[in-house]
């Protein structure tokens, strides 16, 4: 990378950030961990979906995955050799919910041995009950757009929290409400494939109810627990300096983000949106709100990228639509890289909100990684992940109370309607021999965890 004379370069160490800090990467079940039929698990919406022709990219599906079912032992022996100290992972709801009503032992089984182990090599285990693998039987009754489902969550994290819950303290509740209501309802870009506003809606209601619901039980099986809840937040900007874009920019936040945030802090949905959904609004039923607002131990935040917005009269509920800026430094998925954006997003969770503590719960970056001579050089990769730090550095400094930091992913893995194309690892899977080769990117993080304080040349974006 050459140097100009406008460019300014990072020198990043461990001890820039505060002691105790949480060092880890993430995955999902769904994506990594394959075993589709083993010890008793049954299908999810994903498993269906994926076998509906078109939906994934590449025709392909999480069946198999990363194997890390059975090869567990070497994917944690890997996160230990990063240096990182806490792991996000999260529990398949379809290998536990067993017939419905006896929860499946050997599913509980598999996360006991995979807490242990966690332990065993001096990971924090950081669970999320909930990343986007509802099991089949559920939505066959409805799934989120029924009330059910929240209660069967509830009875879920019951039997997950029980047996784990002496030796996990941290929970995540769901990963990215957003993702699974709207993906999964409105665009119908993930399971279930569903494409209508009001179900999206309905759906966005019963999961951060199901939140709400599950924290107390939480709660009451774990001594010391300290609970939460991922979101995906964006950086919202208006298009253009026009006044019809910054409202609808506004307007696409208030989906985006507050209609997750307000309720969870106690401000209830946000008017603005409820009255630019009208008849899509979901049906609140007397006690939900406050449900949803029970205090949390911290917030999580997964960040990827901001988006420009213009109005659009006449598209969806919100007459907003995202627009393509030309000129912008892009991922291999075309996402945009502003590590200054999550640097105001942590400024404005903190100054809005006021979560008790912060976690950036996911962060990464996918391109299209070669493997040269065994190795994979992923120098994109690394300066996503230096800047990004860099940023989590400086909103440290500003006083925003962040605890630790995860990388997606420790593995390349399924990448949901993506499949395979999408590769966001610090380790490179191959899928055809399960091979791991640890990128660049993998052994600058290693080599940071460690203390070698590498000074990244990466020149810095804005
Ligand atoms: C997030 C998901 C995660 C992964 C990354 C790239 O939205 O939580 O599972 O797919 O994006």
């Amino acid at each position: 990378m050459s140097m100009t004379n406008t460019d300014t370069f990072i020198a990043l160490a461990r001890t820039d950030f505060p002691p105790g800090f949480v060092w880890g990467t993430s995955t999902s079940a769904y994506q990594i961990e394959g075993a589709r039929r083993e010890d008793g698990r049954v299908d999810s919406i994903w498993d269906r979906f994926c076998e509906q022709p078109g939906r994934i990219r590449d025709g392909s599906s999480g069946s198999v995955a990363c194997d890390h079912y059975h090869r567990w032992p070497e994917d944690l022996d890997l996160a230990r050799a990063l240096g990182t100290n806490g792991y996000r992972f999260s529990i398949a709801w379809p290998r536990i919910i067993g017939d419905g009503h006896q929860p499946n032992q050997r599913g509980l089984d598999f996360y006991d041995r995979l807490v242990d182990g966690m332990l065993e090599r001096g990971l924090q285990p950081w669970p999320t009950l909930y990343h986007w693998d509802l099991p089949q039987l559920l939505q066959d009754r409805g799934g989120w757009m029924a009330r059910g489902t929240v209660h069967a969550f509830v009875d879920y994290v019951d039997a997950v929290t029980r047996r784990l819950g002496d030796r996990v303290a941290q929970w995540i509740t769901h990963n990215e409400p957003w993702c699974t209501a709207m993906h999964g309802h409105m665009d119908g870009m993930h399971a279930p494939g569903i494409r209508d506003v009001a179900s999206a809606l309905q759906a966005s209601h019963h999961v951060l109810l199901s939140h709400g619901l599950a924290v107390p039980v939480i709660r009451a099986n774990v001594p010391g627990a300290r609970v939460g809840i991922a979101l995906s937040l964006h950086p919202i900007h208006p298009a253009s300096g026009s006044a019809d874009d910054a409202a609808a920019a506004h307007r696409h936040d208030g989906l985006r983000n507050r209609w997750f945030l307000d309720p969870l802090f106690g401000k209830g949905y946000p008017q603005d949106v409820l009255e630019a959904l009208r008849d899509a609004a979901p049906r609140i039923e007397p006690g939900d709100v406050e449900a949803i607002a029970v205090p949390t131990d911290f917030t999580g935040l997964n960040y990827y990228f901001p988006e420009a917005i213009a109005a659009a009269p006449g598209t969806g509920p919100l007459h907003a639509r995202v627009v393509h800026r030309e000129g912008v430094e892009r991922t291999a998925f075309g996402w945009e890289v502003a590590p200054s954006g999550m640097l105001g997003l942590l400024r404005r969770i903190h100054d809005e909100y006021g979560p008790r503590e912060l976690y950036v719960t996911e962060n990464g970056s996918c391109y299209d990684d070669e493997v040269t001579d065994g190795q994979v050089h992923d120098a994109a990769r690394t300066s996503f992940l230096v800047r990004h730090l860099a940023a989590l550095r400086e909103a440290i400094a500003a006083g925003v109370p962040v605890a630790g930091y995860f990388a997606w992913s420790l593995l390349d893995n399924f990448e949901w309607a993506e499949g395979y194309t999408r590769r966001f690892g610090l380790t490179y899977v191959d899928s055809a021999t399960q091979q791991r080769i640890l990128k660049d990117s993998g052994k600058w993080y290693r080599d940071f965890l460690h203390g070698a304080a590498p000074v990244a040349n990466f020149p810095q974006t804005p």
